[in-house]
């Protein structure tokens, strides 16, 4: 919605260095800027700031990005938002958006608003609309719980103090089918009923009735990245079915991605470098009721790959802790499976099965706060599980249930990326299995190369290969676009990632040909958000921050298209010789001289 050269502008104007020392106090450090990362826990500074090409990267984590990125993430503020904010520490006007409205409007004025604007500017817009309503609805249940005694009643008896019931803004769905509509004033407008629908507030029976979701329930908001409630989870006072009713997905609410308490316990996760995923809603509440507040639920769902991504950005352990029944069980190994390929040395993820019958909530109030922390430094490191839960009714006595062993371990160790990791695994695997390592490693086809741990090391390093020294001349200065010879990459690797990095970089500025007169310090790989390659394109530049004067790109830039070339010549001499001479036509044999005097 905001213009893109706006935004050029403002990533011109704004200095990355100043927006983030009012956050996070930074160090100059030679050439840079450095302080410990935001993003993850550690001791020594490998957070870095450039000011001349005005990005950041952490060394440790891998955090990336320009000015605006860096508000998003640590201020958990939303794009434009983020924007807004730079834009008022340098005096700048960010262009009125056609169709925005502020959210105390649109609920009144609902999707009618946005009926005359542009397709993609009426979904932002009915997501402010949905979360104003939802906020109502939230301060509605709030309001009905003060009053109502048996709600009241029940949370008591559940052990939560008024406090608790605040800082998680928990509030009661009365009973009754359409209290909502005293709630919405403009509730007749078929406009209204619609946001409310979509908002997972009201449903439409078959007959075209609409009701409330929520009655007699206990309501838990859920808060979305930017702390806006994005949903519900309400609970039966009593017995009754279902016994936690959650909101439906909606354009807000993404199950898959989003964790309950995620938002609020996110400085908590940092500073005790730690995140405990449990089940329940209860089971959030009552720890943190009892001081233990680096903590998030899953929504009624499995854990997904993406819930451990967001948790594993923010810290290096996270342990699950699930009911020690045979559900919990399947649960864990579930969150296991999808955590295989994230790993990597260094993150570390373990599982807490509490005693039978137990779970968070009844462990904690039964056994204190200490205990419960002891059980967690206690949780069973994941390769612990993964071969206790491999083992189960396997006879490791013969030799084809150590087969099977072997069998059910290949496909989740196959996945597993951390080298160091990977490395003991198999090592675990060769003890039980009675094979060796090398064997193994060919059974598994593992190869556990010391690879990756090298390319850790020496990427702080002078890159290697000519691709890299092409796409860091670019991202230093697109200019050099202009020098590049296109042909060098007509016959190279297409598989090779940054043979598909350089083309899509190359690609970019092509069609923007303004980016090379118009001498931005900003990166270019703001533009690249969202683009497979970005992981790659970041990496490359992280290697500016390392740069000395003594480093002439030019001449860097030119020896990686000679390199180019050269293995272009032996890779076309190969062909040939690869030909019987028999079948080499004349023009061949004239090229292949030529080549080979070069
Ligand atoms: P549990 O059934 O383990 O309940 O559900 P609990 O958390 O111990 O609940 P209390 O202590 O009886 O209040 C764990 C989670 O599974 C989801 C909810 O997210 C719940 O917090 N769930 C459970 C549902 O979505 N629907 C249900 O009917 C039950
Ligand atoms: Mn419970």
């Amino acid at each position: 919605m905001i213009p893109q050269p706006f935004i050029h502008d403002l990533l011109d104007r704004v200095d990355i260095v100043d927006a983030i020392d009012r956050h996070v106090p930074l160090k100059k450090a030679g050439a840079n800027f450095v302080a410990c990362c935001p993003f993850h826990n550690e001791k020594t500074p490998s957070f870095t700031v450039s000011q001349t090409k005005q990005f950041f990267h952490c060394f440790g984590c891998g955090a990336h990005g320009n000015a605006i990125t860096f508000l998003i993430n640590y201020s958990g503020l939303s794009f434009v938002e983020a924007v807004h904010e730079l834009a008022v520490s340098v005096g700048m006007q960010v262009p009125a958006q056609p169709g925005a409205v502020t959210s105390n409007q649109a609920i009144s004025e609902g999707v009618a608003v946005s009926k005359d604007t542009e397709d993609h500017a009426h979904s932002e817009i009915s997501k402010q609309v949905l979360v104003s309503a939802l906020k109502t609805a939230t301060q509605y249940y709030r309001e009905q719980l003060k009053t109502c005694e048996k709600a009241i009643d029940y949370l008591k008896q559940r052990g939560l103090s008024g406090k608790t019931a605040a800082h998680f803004g928990l509030g009661y769905a009365p009973t009754g089918w359409r209290n909502l509509e005293v709630v919405f004033p403009d509730y007749q407008s078929a406009n209204t009923r619609d946001v409310l629908v979509k908002a997972g507030l009201i449903v439409s029976s078959e007959d075209g009735k609409q009701y409330d979701r929520f009655r007699n329930r206990v309501m838990f908001p859920i808060l979305g990245p930017k702390g806006q409630i994005i949903g519900f989870g309400g609970r039966v006072l009593e017995q009754g079915e279902p016994k936690y009713l959650n909101s439906p997905e909606t354009v807000l609410f993404d199950k898959s991605h989003e964790l309950y308490n995620f938002f609020s316990a996110r400085r908590a996760i940092r500073e005790a470098n730690c995140v405990v995923v449990v089940e329940g809603y209860m089971d959030v509440i009552a720890l943190w009721q009892h001081g233990v507040d680096y903590v998030v639920a899953t929504l009624g769902t499995a854990t997904t790959t993406l819930h451990i991504q967001k948790l594993l950005r923010q810290t290096d352990h996270v342990v699950f802790c699930f009911d020690g029944d045979k559900a919990g069980r399947k649960a864990a190994w579930r969150a296991l499976e999808n955590s295989l390929t994230l790993i990597s040395d260094g993150k570390y993820l373990s599982f807490l099965f509490l005693p039978e019958g137990d779970d968070p909530d009844s462990y904690i109030r039964q056994h204190g706060k200490a205990s419960f922390e002891r059980q967690l430094s206690h949780a069973m490191p994941l390769s612990e599980f993964l071969f206790k839960e491999l083992c189960v009714g396997v006879n490791l006595q013969t030799d084809e249930g150590r087969a099977k062993l072997i069998n059910d371990a290949k496909p989740l160790l196959q996945q597993v990326k951390a080298s160091a990791l990977s490395f003991l695994l198999l090592n675990r695997l060769a003890e039980l299995s009675g094979m060796s390592r090398n064997e193994l490693e060919e059974v598994l086809r593992i190869k556990r190369t010391a690879k990756s741990q090298a390319v850790k090391n020496t990427s702080r390093k002078q890159p290697a290969s000519p691709y890299r020294w092409i796409i860091l001349a670019l991202l230093h200065d697109p200019a050099y676009i202009v020098k590049l010879d296109r042909n060098l990459l007509v016959s190279s690797d297409g598989k090779n990632s940054e043979v598909v990095a350089l083309k899509t970089l190359i690609e970019f500025l092509e069609e923007h040909p303004q980016l090379l007169e118009n001498k931005s310090s900003s990166s270019l790989l703001t533009y690249f958000h969202g683009n497979p390659n970005i992981a790659l394109l970041e990496n490359i530049e992280s290697e500016i921050l390392e740069w000395s004067d003594v480093i002439d790109i030019e001449s860097e830039f030119m020896g990686a298209q000679e390199r180019l070339q050269q293995i272009q010549r032996k890779n076309r001499m190969t062909e040939l010789h690869n030909k019987p001479l028999s079948e080499l036509s004349e023009e061949e044999k004239q090229e292949l001289q030529r080549l080979a005097m070069l």
